[in-house]
């Protein structure tokens, strides 16, 4: 903890975390002590709380800390810890075991909008991502003194989820390589307009995150690179159209040295481009365009059939389904298991796009993932990232079984 008026909510999390079985060593910077009292803690932790680098029973109290973490949670971070993280300053116990530790680290981070949006907390918040370090971001609400806005600490129950998500993950796809595909291809028109979908690769960014912090090294191929960041410790291939992500999945799927073991195919792929792309832009006085069109080449498909054909296992392939259930008609389960047969692919997760919350764009979804070994798991509503968890779980049932994880 450090010292933030959210230092009081670091007392329900000890709680909860204790209750999901975990052992807690709580750590106050001085500062949170003038906010929250040090029995409050000792009386709900493992073990007592500590303070000081100096003057404990222990003469070097952060490595023992640090070393002996399975994950470390600061909450609340303000902007001065999260600043002294990112510059490496070990000036007091808490800084002191964030060095000192190689578990992976959770910043949920708490403080007045106005210095969450500071340049130089925008910046170190940054470094500490791509150095891999995670994060809960603060939700919107009242913050002390009155004010509304940006940099309230995250509720602690999701806190306990995200820090459980990372106990759990324990680099089980530790020397896997995946390709994730993620966005709306656009597929150009004219150098202003294009074909385009909804779809705001949330879901497959979410995918990319789960796969790195169970330990596999992935590549992302986005097309919406410039408006997402990239999950952390996650390589990010930036592609517009169809046969770019096409030419990019190929690339890495089929190079020798660099074949993937696993595509997830969470795109939403253009199945259908213009024929042709005019240099200029097209005026509204030379009449309704005839626009030609003509057809993608299906990336999913096309790998499986070449898997095939090579009579070779190849990489285990994951397709997503955008569908939309009729009332009468098949149900989601039905058209995922057809799609699973059209395409050749070993799971696939089908959304029913037309309900509310599902799908494209949103920060929720729900689906239905199919196997080729004929399983079948229902995820109801829930975030993106919870439903990541259970495709990361799918592929990763499949990837056992052929002995590519540690
Ligand atoms: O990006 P978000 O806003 O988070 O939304 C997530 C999502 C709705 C885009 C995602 O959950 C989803 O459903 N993605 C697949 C969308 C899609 O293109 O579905 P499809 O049924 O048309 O295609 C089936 C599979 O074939 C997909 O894995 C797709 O990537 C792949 N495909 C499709 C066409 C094509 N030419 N080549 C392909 O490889």
């Amino acid at each position: 903890m450090s010292g933030g008026i959210a230092a009081y909510k670091a007392a329900e999390i000890c709680r909860r975390l204790m209750d999901a079985g975990a052992t807690v060593s709580p750590v106050m910077t001085i500062a949170a002590k003038r906010f929250i009292g040090e029995a409050t803690l000792s009386a709900l932790a493992s073990e007592p709380v500590r303070t000081s680098l100096w003057g404990g029973p222990e003469p070097i109290p952060h490595t023992r800390l640090g070393q002996s973490a399975d994950l470390v949670v600061v909450a609340p971070a303000t902007a001065r810890i999260i600043g002294s993280y990112a510059a490496g300053i070990s000036s007091d116990l808490l800084s002191a075991t964030l060095l000192a530790t190689r578990a992976p680290v959770l910043m949920c981070p708490a403080m007045h909008t106005e210095m969450w949006e500071h340049p130089a907390v925008v910046d170190n918040v940054a470094t500490l991502k791509r150095r891999g370090v995670h994060f809960v971001e603060p939700g919107v609400g009242r913050l002390a003194g009155g004010d509304l806005g940006a940099g309230r600490l995250a509720d602690p129950a999701d806190i306990v989820d995200a820090a459980s998500t990372l106990l759990r993950s324990s680099r089980s796809l530790d020397g896997v390589r995946a390709v994730v595909t993620a966005g709306g291809t656009r597929e150009p028109i004219d150098p202003v307009r294009y074909i385009g979908n909804r779809s705001s690769g949330r879901q497959g960014y979410a995918v990319a995150a789960e796969l790195a912090a169970r330990g596999a090294s992935v590549t992302l191929v986005s097309t919406v690179a410039s408006s997402l960041d990239a999950p952390a410790g996650v390589d990010v291939v930036e592609v517009e159209t169809a046969m770019e992500m096409l030419a990019s999945v190929e690339a890495r799927l089929g190079a020798p040295g660099s074949s993937a073991d696993l595509l997830v195919m969470t795109a939403a792929v253009a199945d259908f481009r213009p024929a042709a792309r005019s240099d200029q832009k097209i005026k509204r006085g030379s009449g309704v365009p005839d626009v030609q069109l003509v057809a993608n080449p299906d990336i999913l498909a096309g790998l499986a059939q070449a898997r095939l054909a090579n009579n070779a296992p190849g990489p285990l392939l994951v397709g997503f389904a955008a569908e939309t259930v009729r009332p009468g008609g098949p149900t989601l389960e039905e058209l995922a298991l057809s799609k699973l047969r059209s395409k050749g692919a070993d799971v696939i997760v089908a959304n029913d796009v037309a309900l509310p919350g599902v799908g494209f764009g949103h920060a929720t979804n729900a689906v239905v993932i199919v196997d080729r070994d004929g399983r079948s798991v229902q995820v109801p509503l829930t975030t993106k990232e919870k439903v990541a968890v259970a495709v990361v779980d799918a592929a990763e049932r499949i990837l056992v079984t052929r002995n590519l994880t540690s």
